[in-house]
């Protein structure tokens, strides 16, 4: 004899409410540098729609902060703007304290501040290269420093946002490629000195396609140059840092290419 199975109506069968409530990052607070625009405020939205608070820090674009801060608390956690340059100790210092008192600590930073150019070899300045090294090397080490008390308190995490650059040699990039180089040996290195409070990883993207007009044709060239045979996107990347951000804590030093092979 068939038992008769009763199943709910459609409606209800699409509502799970475990599901519901589980927020992977519920209760976590994320500071994420360089958050206004682009993939800091994509990561950032992320982790809130994950339930994290989340600050973020702008060096010259506060409306676009404000407008991430906005749309952090549409999903219904904290959000915060803080104005910080991640090369002047005392302004990190300050906004680092800022997220703290307003936010309750730190749980996850987010390295993601960056400083990108294209100049040839022979052009190249002294004040180019001390610029780049500046925003992408001693900045995620100042930033780290600041944040490092709480972090171990709260047995945290950070992620660097390295660069396919940090492994493979562009030659109108020798500054950008040298200091994301550097950015992941500095995420193998803090991985052990942290350790065992602290996981450092490091997501390291390759082309991502952020809808800019003028490298249309550089992006088309390179997506057919890419096993995958596309350009990544925002949410390639978020999804990497988010994996970073809830990975077991075994999981650490790791550099993780987003490039869809194309290093390979
Ligand atoms: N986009 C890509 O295709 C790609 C590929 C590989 C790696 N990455 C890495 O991923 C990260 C995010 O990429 P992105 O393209 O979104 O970055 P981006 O637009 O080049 O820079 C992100 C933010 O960094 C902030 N910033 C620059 N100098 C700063 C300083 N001295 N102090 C504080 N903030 C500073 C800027 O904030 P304000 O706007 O407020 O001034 C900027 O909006 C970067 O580290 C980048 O190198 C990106």
């Amino acid at each position: 004899m068939h038992k008769r199975v009763i199943r709910p109506p459609r409606r209800l069968r699409r509502y799970n409410p475990a599901m519901a409530i589980a927020k992977s990052l519920a209760g976590k607070v994320a500071l994420v540098t360089g958050g206004a625009r682009r993939l800091g405020r994509a990561a950032a939205l992320a982790l809130a729609q994950e339930g994290a608070d989340v600050a973020i820090t702008y060096l010259s674009s506060p409306k676009e902060a404000q407008r991430t801060v906005n749309d952090i608390e549409r999903s219904g956690v904290g959000g915060l703007a803080i104005r910080c340059d991640v090369t002047e100790p005392k302004s990190v210092l300050t906004a680092v304290k800022e997220a703290v008192t307003k936010l309750g600590g730190i749980d996850i930073l987010v390295n993601n501040a960056g400083a990108y150019e294209t100049v040839p070899f022979e052009d190249l300045t002294i004040e180019q290269w001390d610029t780049v090294f500046g925003v992408n090397v001693r900045g995620p080490f100042v930033v780290s420093q600041a944040a490092l008390p709480n972090l171990q308190r709260r047995k945290g995490r950070i992620i660097n946002l390295g660069s396919l650059g940090g492994l493979r040699a562009w030659p109108t990039h020798a500054h950008y490629c040298s200091s994301k180089a550097a950015l992941h040996m500095l995420t193998k290195a803090m991985a052990k000195a942290l350790a065992p409070e602290i996981a450092v990883n490091c997501v390291a993207p390759g082309m991502i396609d952020l809808g800019e007009k003028s490298a249309k044709q550089f992006t088309k060239r390179l997506a057919n140059q890419t096993p995958m045979r596309r350009s990544g996107t925002g949410d390639d990347v978020t999804a990497a840092v988010l994996f970073f951000a809830t990975a077991p804590t075994f999981i650490t030093g790791q550099v993780l290419y987003v490039d869809g092979g194309l290093g390979l």
